[in-house]
């Protein structure tokens, strides 16, 4: 083969017809889903000011840091692609004066500059919700257990939901300052020695360093968060987990879990499947009750997650063979040909999925690109046929023929569709 001289950018996809019928199919069940727990869609623009990521994400995380896509516009001013939706969508609640309690839902693609590898794309699409406007432990749980049960509803196995309160901003101020004592302390000992970014992230945000995969393991025996938790945020945290129990959900608490984003408080969650291992996250998620207010808005709380719909294709699924056009239309002469450019444009009005090779060329050549094209069934139109008022058609995978009057081709193809959906192909 000539070599090309265009491939897509590192980590990025196409998503070709196969792959996109599948994502349709998913993300159907996935929407009626989430549309049964109140929530309304919505959609952001793929590009924000850099500054509402800076300030909602935070300056010393990977995100911010170095994944971020930033250009510049012609009057220089700074815009990013998005690389999530929780920003995005509190900017569109406040701006758009929606009423809370409000529940909104996603499906967006993000961007992230991060070094491709299964599971890990440049550019990849969440589904996200967020609900917003209403603070009670129930409320988590509700969002954590819809969560859950989406993830088993598109065929996720082995899942746990790892879980932690991160408490508030003065919990964690007072934490944050005695995980650095203690990296100190273990640093001048020589016991610790931390990788360059967590050295410059020390000062700025020491959290951040439990979430580094490279020095967070080194941290097993630091103080634990949950120890700086007032008895508020304790009763609350278990409120929430009794919730989750009587749901049933399959939860760890997890108390090293900080998740990458700084907009976090109080419940902090990702929910991971045992079978492809806890590196790739399938979901996470959290409360962020100061987000609203940060970005000039009224005190409004909010909780939300997203899962990466790549994860749980690449994971989860085998991309499925597609049937082509149900119907491949074929014809025996010219006058045929007439006849069945009339049929083809009525199969369409029927909306079913239809085609015929327009070229002149044998019924035999029009068979095989039949085949080639994975039709479910040929329509042959003979001058023995028109005369009838009817068309034979043939099942391409048994060969069976029957002659049927037109409109029979409608009950055909329903009666296919209801076979297929038993089959739950479909
Ligand atoms: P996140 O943990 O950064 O959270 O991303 C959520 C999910 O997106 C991950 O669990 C993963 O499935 C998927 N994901 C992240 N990065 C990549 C990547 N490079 N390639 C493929 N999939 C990826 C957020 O984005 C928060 N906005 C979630 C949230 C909503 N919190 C509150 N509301």
């Amino acid at each position: 083969m000539k070599t090309l001289k265009y491939r897509r950018p590192r980590g990025t996809r196409d998503i070709i017809p196969e792959e996109y019928e599948l994502r349709e199919r998913l993300l159907e069940k996935v929407q009626k889903t989430i549309r049964a727990y109140g929530y309304k869609f919505i959609i952001t623009p793929v590009f924000e000011r850099t500054e509402l990521f800076i300030r909602s994400i935070g300056d010393s995380t990977d995100i911010v840091e170095k994944e971020m896509y930033t250009f510049k516009d012609k009057k220089g001013r700074s815009f990013t692609l998005r690389p999530e939706g929780t920003a995005p969508v509190m900017r569109a609640f406040l701006e758009n004066g929606i009423v809370p309690p409000a529940k909104l839902a996603y499906v967006m693609n993000m961007f992230r500059a991060e070094r491709p590898q299964k599971g890990r794309l440049r550019e990849f699409w969440q589904v996200g919700v967020e609900a917003i406007g209403v603070k009670d432990p129930l409320v988590d749980a509700e969002v954590i257990e819809m969560g859950y049960s989406i993830l088993k509803e598109l065929g996720a196995e082995k899942l746990v939901v790892l879980l932690n309160s991160i408490g508030s901003i003065d919990e964690r101020q007072a934490y944050k300052k005695a995980l650095l004592d203690y990296i100190n302390e273990k640093e001048q000992d020589g016991s610790l020695d931390l990788c360059e970014d967590c050295k410059r992230r020390k000062n700025k945000n020491p959290l951040r360093i439990l979430d580094c995969k490279i020095d967070g393991p080194k941290l097993k025996d630091a103080p634990s968060l949950t120890e700086f938790l007032s008895p508020e945020s304790l009763k609350y945290f278990n409120e929430v987990k009794k919730y989750l129990d009587r749901w049933k959900v399959n939860y760890r608490e997890e108390p090293r879990l900080v998740r990458g984003l700084d907009y976090y408080n109080h419940t902090a969650f990702e929910i991971v499947s045992e079978k492809i291992g806890v590196q790739d996250t399938l979901l996470g998620g959290g409360r962020y009750d100061s987000l609203a207010e940060d970005m000039g808005g009224p005190a409004t709380p909010a909780i939300g997650w997203a899962m990466g719909l790549e994860r749980i294709i690449d994971y989860f699924y085998r991309i499925p063979i597609i049937p082509g056009p149900f119907y491949f239309v074929t014809t025996v002469n010219e006058f045929s040909k007439g006849y069945a450019i009339g049929l083809l444009k009525k199969i369409r009005e029927w909306k079913i999925p239809s085609d015929m090779t327009f070229e002149p060329k044998s019924l035999k050549a029009q068979m095989k690109i039949a085949d080639r094209l994975n039709a479910v069934k040929a329509v042959i139109v003979g001058e023995d046929e028109i005369k009838l008022q009817k068309v034979r058609v043939r099942d391409l995978e048994t060969g069976k023929e029957e002659l049927v009057p037109e409109k029979d081709l409608v009950r055909i193809y329903e009666e296919y569709l209801a076979e297929r959906r038993k089959k739950g192909l479909i």
